[in-house]
């Protein structure tokens, strides 16, 4: 999936836009005014099923989020891109940017300013005399000094202006000591150290930069663990701990375990589990588990037994997602995690005794290596866990059991794994299996009304007869990208045909640039990636087309023609799941007639398309 999929999957375009534009919900869609133009009834509309919006009035135009965004901000696609990727909190994995050039040098400075404070925690650690108490308690804790200086332990001194002063000295302005929060601000003005007398973490990227610290107190103050505070470099909801070191351990074993605590981490490290990381006590998030996954797709949860309970209402059946339910589903995932996990047949290793991985690693890795062998699906696990705490001859806590699963199961892609939970659901509550594959049908049934209720049935079809155009846009601008003896037809495309953001992107630059060459140097770092893409597709094109100049230019009209036919079909089609919308509500006649002169003008063009393909067709098989 593209970054720009990914996050229009996450983002709804109608809480995007509602941000900008008061929407009125019609019918399955929604209405406002036209914010690009002025007007008094609404010829607006956002579709939230296709994740797109269009103007039926003035500016007769459309797109999707990031159209909207972009023409709403007035700035480019790739400014559009990294305002939705923050609001998705999806990562942009390119690598450069212009625009970004002043945050990624303020980056590599707060990443040497922790790298500096972290070699002068540890350098305390080692050999510092207060640091007698800090040295006892992580031998008492089993730390070995292999480990100790693998992952850089420290020591934070008991001063109020130790690390303060130290960095001070060397020159780093406070600034950024504050921003990536080693130092704190005193309520009386000035700044003290944030870590005073503890055992200092280093918490390190994929790429072994220091992020962030946790700090444990070396006796039973509160907080335990005191860590960095979210910063420009310190995401809490994307931070592995111990990843820079168990990556190539993950890759090679091909497994990762996710353990909850440093210490877990640190002891399975020591003992040869060095494909081990933590989550941090926090939530394992989606993204946690993204970034893993791409190590390995087999995932061990290391998971407290008595912590794992579930969450035993039983919902009213909604829709599947609704059916998930959404607090405590385990203590440590996040609840929309919980499906993810599932389906990505993430293991689980229970620990029971309410140990730690650490104790347990620590008095026999024999023991450990035991549990990761017997680790199994989630799913399973957490059947297992509800079925213990039911009452098997009570059909209201099996029916309670079943509509609790039920949602999950079906979230199952692969049929066999799906029919396979079915059975054991069934075997598990003494079921006729027929009957909770009849249920499961019934959820799907439901969810699949519920999905498009709201509306007719032929409001159904309109929506799902819009096609996707994104094949013809990439072959087309492959072409371009491909043959400059074609820019002459291209220079006459108008980007509102294309569907896709990134392709509008494109083709927008391509025009401005009088050359290719040119445009190559000065690509957006956003789009490098597809823009690379369309290159290499222009490479695989077939040799006639390299060969016969008119046989390109024939493949772009077709490609032109086709877009322009899927636009304006897509177009017809919304316009008139609108207008059967709008008259079931029996509104707004004026701008039906608006909508229905629209119309016309498309249908023309539509018409005029046909004639033309029809030439071209005659015009090949003559040739
Ligand atoms: P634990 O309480 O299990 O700590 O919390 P631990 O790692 O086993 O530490 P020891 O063995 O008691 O020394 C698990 C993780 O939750 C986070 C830390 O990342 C910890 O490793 N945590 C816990 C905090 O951030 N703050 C706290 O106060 C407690
Ligand atoms: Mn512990």
């Amino acid at each position: 999936m593209s970054t720009t999929d990914e996050i229009k999957q996450r983002l709804d375009i109608v809480d995007v836009v509602s941000q900008y534009v008061k929407l009125t919900k019609s019918g399955r869609n929604y209405k406002a005014t036209c914010p690009f133009h002025s007007e008094k009834t609404a010829s607006f509309f956002v579709f939230p099923e296709k994740q797109s919006w269009h103007c039926f009035g003035a500016c007769a135009t459309g797109g999707d989020v990031f159209t909207f965004v972009m023409k709403k901000e007035g700035i480019d696609f790739g400014q559009a891109l990294r305002i939705l990727a923050e609001k998705a909190n999806v990562t942009l994995t390119y690598k450069t940017s212009q625009a970004t050039a002043e945050d990624r040098d303020r980056q590599d400075s707060l990443f040497k300013l922790n790298e500096v404070a972290a070699e002068y925690y540890h350098y305390l650690l080692l050999h510092d005399a207060e640091a007698e108490t800090a040295r006892g308690y992580a031998q008492g804790r089993g730390l070995s000094q292999t480990v100790i200086a693998n992952f850089q332990l420290g020591y934070s001194p008991n001063k109020w202006e130790g690390l303060l002063s130290y960095l001070s000295k060397a020159g780093y302005k406070e600034d950024d000591m504050l921003a990536v929060g080693l130092i704190v601000q005193r309520d009386t003005g000035g700044f003290h150290d944030r870590f005073r007398n503890r055992l200092m973490f280093p918490i390190r990227d994929a790429k072994a930069r220091v992020v962030g610290f946790g700090g444990r107190a070396l006796d039973d103050s509160i907080p335990k663990y005191l860590n960095s505070p979210q910063s420009p470099v310190f995401d809490k909801s994307s931070i592995i701990y111990g990843i820079e070191r168990a990556a190539g351990a993950i890759r090679q074993h091909d497994s990762v375990v996710i353990t909850e605590g440093y210490m877990d981490t640190l002891a399975a490290h020591q003992h040869g589990f060095e494909n081990t990381v933590a989550s941090m006590g926090t939530a394992l998030t989606e993204k946690q588990i993204s970034t893993l996954r791409k190590l390995s797709r087999n995932i061990i949860v290391a998971l407290d037994a008595d912590a794992a309970g579930l969450e035993a209402t039983a919902r009213s059946i909604t829709t599947i997602d609704d059916q998930i339910p959404k607090e405590h589903w385990m203590p440590w995932i996040e609840p929309r995690t919980y499906s993810e996990l599932v389906k990505h047949e993430v293991q689980v290793v229970e620990i029971a005794g309410g140990k730690d991985p650490d104790e347990i690693i620590r008095s026999s890795p024999e023991k450990w290596a035991g549990l990761l062998k017997e680790s199994q699906p989630i799913i399973d696990f957490t059947l297992k866990k509800e079925i213990a705490n039911i009452d098997k001859n009570n059909p209201k806590d099996k029916s309670a059991l079943v509509s609790k699963f039920l949602p999950i199961i079906s979230r199952i892609d692969d049929t066999v794994r799906r029919a396979h939970y079915v059975e054991k659901l069934s075997r598990l509550l003494d079921l006729d299996e027929r009957f909770v594959r009849d249920a499961l049908f019934e959820l799907q049934a439901r969810e699949k009304k519920s999905r498009t209720s709201g509306g007719s049935k032929a409001i159904k079809n309109y929506a799902d007869r819009i096609t996707s155009s994104r094949p013809i846009e990439e072959y087309l601008l492959a072409l371009l990208l491909q043959f400059d003896d074609l820019r002459e037809e291209g220079m006459k495309l108008s980007a509102n045909y294309f569907e896709h953001p990134e392709n509008r992107d494109i083709l927008l630059r391509w025009q401005e640039k009088s050359d290719a060459g040119s445009f190559d140097a000065e690509i957006d770092p956003a789009i490098k990636e597809f823009y690379d893409h369309l290159i290499s597709l222009g490479g695989q094109l077939p040799p006639s087309l390299h060969q016969n100049k008119r046989e390109r230019e024939y493949a772009l009209n077709d490609c032109i023609n086709r877009l322009l036919e899927s636009h304006i079909r897509n177009l017809e089609i919304k316009k008139q799941m609108i207008l059967s919308e709008e008259k079931d509500r029996g509104d707004a006649e004026g701008q039906l007639a608006k909508l229905i002169e629209h119309g016309i003008r498309e249908s023309q063009q539509l018409h005029d398309i046909f004639k033309k393909r029809g030439r071209l067709f005659s015009r090949t098989k003559g040739a």
